[in-house]
């Protein structure tokens, strides 16, 4: 077979698996990083969200990976999107010409959350890399099929384990916090994921932003309660601390190491 045939049989088979959700820059994204040698293949869709899909990849090494993928077509995403890129310091002088400009920048700015949640320690995918609109980061499951997110896990939980990822929540929580110095600002029972051998894994970090942006004190908050209401009222633990109580604690381990 030669090279040209082969190569436009891979094509064709990316077109078939994403033809019907992507323009043809995305597309041509993907492929670039094929060419990187980043991507083999992709291999199947793990999440169809509104903003984003995820999908199941193989590197050339055939490790499985996540390629996420920012849809740029999404005028509400605009909306959301501008909320966290102003008043962060990253960002200034920062104004996208368009809404795929936008886009871009806020995938560059999960893997840039991702690389500084990863760095401190904190259990993210690790990222792999990143071209415009398409992240690439390691894979959490296995046999290619991904490991429940918290809000699946929980009902099949006993009380046991469900304690244990209540407090390895917190513990992931506070060295975002005090170590990488990120409020994820989406934290739900819907971007955590819970492994076999009962421990988590924090995702979907775009709208990460510095301790210092004018809204993280509102952003850890409404994190801190969403996750404290979650363990409380749907899964049923009496251990829950009070969210304020939690604020407090992580207050003074950022000031902690102000000082040191
Ligand atoms: N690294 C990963 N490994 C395995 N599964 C993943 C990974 N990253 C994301 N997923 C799966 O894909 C889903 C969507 O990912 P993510 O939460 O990052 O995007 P999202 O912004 O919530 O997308 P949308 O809001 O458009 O639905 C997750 O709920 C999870 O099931
Ligand atoms: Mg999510």
């Amino acid at each position: 077979m030669s090279k040209e045939y082969e190569k436009r049989i891979k094509d064709d088979d990316l077109y078939e698996t994403v033809e019907e959700v992507f323009d043809t820059r995305t597309v041509l994204n993907v492929v670039e990083l094929m060419r990187r040698k980043v991507i083999k293949r992709l291999a199947g869709t793990i999440s169809a969200g509104k903003e984003s899909r995820v999908y199941l990849g193989y590197t050339y090494d055939d490790k499985p990976v996540a390629v996420k993928i920012y849809l740029t077509s999404s005028a509400e995403f605009r909306k959301g999107i501008l909320k966290y890129i102003s008043g962060d310091p990253r960002f200034a002088g920062f104004s996208p010409r368009n809404t795929r400009e936008l886009v871009y920048t806020w995938a560059r700015k999960e893997f840039r959350n991702l690389t500084r949640l990863y760095e401190a320690g904190v259990r993210v995918p690790r990222p792999i890399s990143v071209y415009n609109n398409v992240l690439v980061m390691e894979f959490i499951g296995e046999d290619g099929l991904r490991y429940p997110l918290l809000v699946e896990a929980y009902k099949d939980m006993e009380l046991e384990d469900a304690k244990r990822v209540y407090t390895r929540v917190l513990e992931e929580v506070e060295k975002m916090v005090c170590k990488a110095r990120l409020i994820h600002g989406d934290l739900s029972e819907y971007n955590i994921i819970v492994t076999p051998d009962i421990d988590v894994f924090i995702i979907d970090v775009s709208q990460a932003v510095d301790v210092n942006h004018p809204n993280a004190l509102e952003f850890l908050k409404r994190d801190l309660e969403r996750v404290v209401e979650f363990f409380k009222v749907k899964v049923g633990l009496n251990i829950v601390e009070d969210s304020n109580k939690l604020i407090e604690g992580l207050m003074k381990c950022l000031e902690r190491r102000k000082v040191e």
